[in-house]
Formats: C-alpha cells, structure tokens, sequence
C-alpha cells in the first residue's frame, strides 16, 4: 500500500514523500482500515512543520481522519467487524494519508450506507469540535447572536452549520470577497470580509450595539483582541485556535468588567477524559446530517497523490471548506 510519509520537519511540499508502505497489522484494540476518503486539516500543516503540540516520531504519515471500511480488527474488537463503513481518527502517527491506516476501536465510529466517503470524511473533527464547543461549551441558545471567524474555513464552515442548525442568528467574518459570499452560502446574516474592514463595527451594527453572544475564534491574535471589543454581556468567546500565528492574551481586568467568559475549547482531550459525549455527539452529527441541517463543505475533491499540494495551499490561506483525498482510481 502506498502512504504519505514525512522523514524530516518542514513544509509540506518539501518534506512529504508518497512511498510503498507495508500493510500495518492492527494490534489488541484496533482496526486496519483500507481508506476510501481523508480529509486535510490544519494540524496536519502542524505537524510537518514539527509545530504540532505532540510530535510523533520520524518518519511518520499525517492525516487525522478518515472514512473507509474496516479490513481486520485486532484482538479483543467485538464492536467492529471487517465490512463495516466506518469514519475514523487514526493511530497518532500512521494517519490517514495512506491507503490504509490503524485506528483504536474506541475512535471508530459506524457511519451509515446512506452517507458518501467525502462527506463522511469530513463530518468528523470539525463538527465534532463546532459541536462540543458551541453546545457543551458556551451553552449557545435558540434566538443568541453566534459570530463566527475565518467562516469559510474548515472549523468556520462547520460551525456556522452548527449555530444555524442550534437556531443561533450567525454572523461571520472571513478574508476576501468570495470567502464572504462562500459564508453566506452558508447561512451566514451577516458576513463582513475582515482584511476590509473593521468587523467590530460590524457586529455592532448587526446587533444593535449589543455584541455577539458567542464568538468562535480559530484565528486567536489580533482577531482575539478585537473580539473582546465585540463580546455581548455575558457573552463567551471560544479560543479555537491560532491560525493567526499569535496566541493572545485575556486581560482579567476586561474579563470582569464586561461580564463575559473565555472558554478555551481543546476537542481531542475529551477522546480521553469523556469519550461516551464524542460518541455521543457522533450520533447526534449523523442524525443532524441525515436530517439535512448540516453537510460538509468539500470543495475540493482530490486524489491521494495531491495532498501534499493541497496541503500547501491550505497552509497559505487558499482554501474554503475541507479538502478531501480519495483513494480510488
Ligand atoms: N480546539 C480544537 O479542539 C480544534 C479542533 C480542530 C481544529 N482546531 C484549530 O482550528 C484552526 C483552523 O483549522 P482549519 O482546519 O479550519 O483550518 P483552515 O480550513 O485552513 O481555516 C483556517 C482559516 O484561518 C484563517 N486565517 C487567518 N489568519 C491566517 C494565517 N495567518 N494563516 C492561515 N490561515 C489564517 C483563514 O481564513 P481567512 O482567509 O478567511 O482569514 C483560513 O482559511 C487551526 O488552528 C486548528 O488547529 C482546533
């Protein structure tokens, strides 16, 4: 089988080589998966550059979720069987920009005939994060003004999905014009292009003078900063992450006089302290699906051997919703 693997750090053009790979045996607890569909996220930016919070070992394959059928499952899996159409987060390490990757039942999730590879693929971190962030999180309710930043991107796409699916009136920012108008698609209100203009403003117009009442932040930096000036009464700002390249800092003094919550929002964690919400959130995502409130923005599907690109020009800004690779012919 061939996989994408990464022998030194760097970015991902320059350090990803597409290599033949021996099939990988599933050890006790986990399933070999033959890939049907990966999809790219930023952390997988992160960790060829070694910039990632935990570093696997070189060489190592990226990819942090997949969707494919189960091929062989280890000792001691009884809920899986070889068959069975499954999404899933790879073992940390031997991800899921291979043909075939490993995974631990825990993270395996069924997924049903009705749902196609891509979106299947795509349906699981963002989601999943939007999901925990938004509902369990900052408690957002029907009717509350959700802002969310870098929209058009793979965690914004999903939660501006997710706010509108929760009744939430959802604002948006994003860079350029047609990011804009990919959020309003969306289902964004309001979408205001933030390389233009100044977002702060924005909000204000939309809400009155009120503010947002959640405000979801992958972006961090100066966009964090800004947000502090736009956070409702008791709103809660969700730190999501850091594209921005720059991690900010919550003045306590603001936290307290404007009455609002910093809410810091690491999904991964939960797979460890509270893996029964992950699967259930997982149903809760199929059904929303199945219902059609949410549907995964796959802009670009691609075969297995242009990751690296798309990787690439997801590192530089130059991508809208998720891309995703597929392995077939
Ligand atoms: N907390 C969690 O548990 C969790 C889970 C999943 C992902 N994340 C984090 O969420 C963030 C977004 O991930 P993603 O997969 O959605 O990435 P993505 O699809 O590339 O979207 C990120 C967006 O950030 C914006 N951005 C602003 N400044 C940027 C810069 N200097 N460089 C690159 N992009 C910049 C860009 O949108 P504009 O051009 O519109 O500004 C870009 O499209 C990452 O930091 C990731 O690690 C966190």
């Amino acid at each position: 089988m061939r996989a994408w693997r990464v022998h030194q750090l760097g970015e991902p053009t320059d350090v990803l080589r597409l290599e033949d790979a021996p099939s990988p045996a599933p050890g006790p607890g986990e399933v070999r998966i033959e890939v049907a569909a990966a999809s790219l996220n930023f952390p997988d930016v992160l960790l060829c550059r070694g910039e990632y919070q935990v570093k696997p070992a070189l060489p190592f394959t990226p990819g942090s979720e997949v969707a494919g059928i189960v091929a062989q499952v280890g000792e001691g899996v009884e809920e899986l069987a070889p068959g069975d159409r499954v999404l899933a987060i790879p073992k940390f390490g031997d991800g899921g920009l291979a043909e075939e990757t490993l995974a631990a039942a825990a993270t395996t999730y069924p997924i049903p005939d009705s749902m196609d590879w891509p979106a299947a693929a795509a349906l699981h971190i963002t989601y999943q994060t939007g999901h925990l962030a938004l509902h369990h999180r900052a408690g957002l309710r029907s009717g509350e003004t959700l802002l969310v930043h870098a929209g058009a991107g793979g965690v914004g796409s999903a939660a501006i999905q997710l706010g509108v699916a929760a009744g939430a009136r959802v604002l948006a920012t994003a860079g350029g014009p047609d990011k804009v108008q990919t959020c309003r698609d969306l289902g964004a209100d309001v979408a205001i292009d933030y390389r233009a203009e100044d977002f702060v403003a924005g909000v204000k117009e939309a809400t009155d003078g009120r503010g947002a009442d959640v405000i979801y932040d992958p972006v961090g930096g100066d966009v964090f900063d800004r947000s502090r000036k736009c956070v409702a009464f008791e709103g809660r700002i969700l730190v999501i992450g850091f594209t921005g390249g720059r991690f900010a800092d919550a003045p306590t003094n603001h936290v307290l006089i404007k009455n609002y919550s910093v809410v810091g929002v690491h999904w991964g964690l939960y797979n460890l302290m509270q893996p029964q919400r992950i699967r259930a959130t997982h149903e809760e995502l199929v059904r929303l699906h199945r219902d059609g409130k949410i549907a995964p923005l796959v802009s670009e599907l691609l075969s297995l051997d242009d990751a690296a690109k798309a990787l690439e020009r997801l590192a530089s800004r130059g991508t809208v919703g998720k891309i995703v690779c597929t392995t077939g012919p």
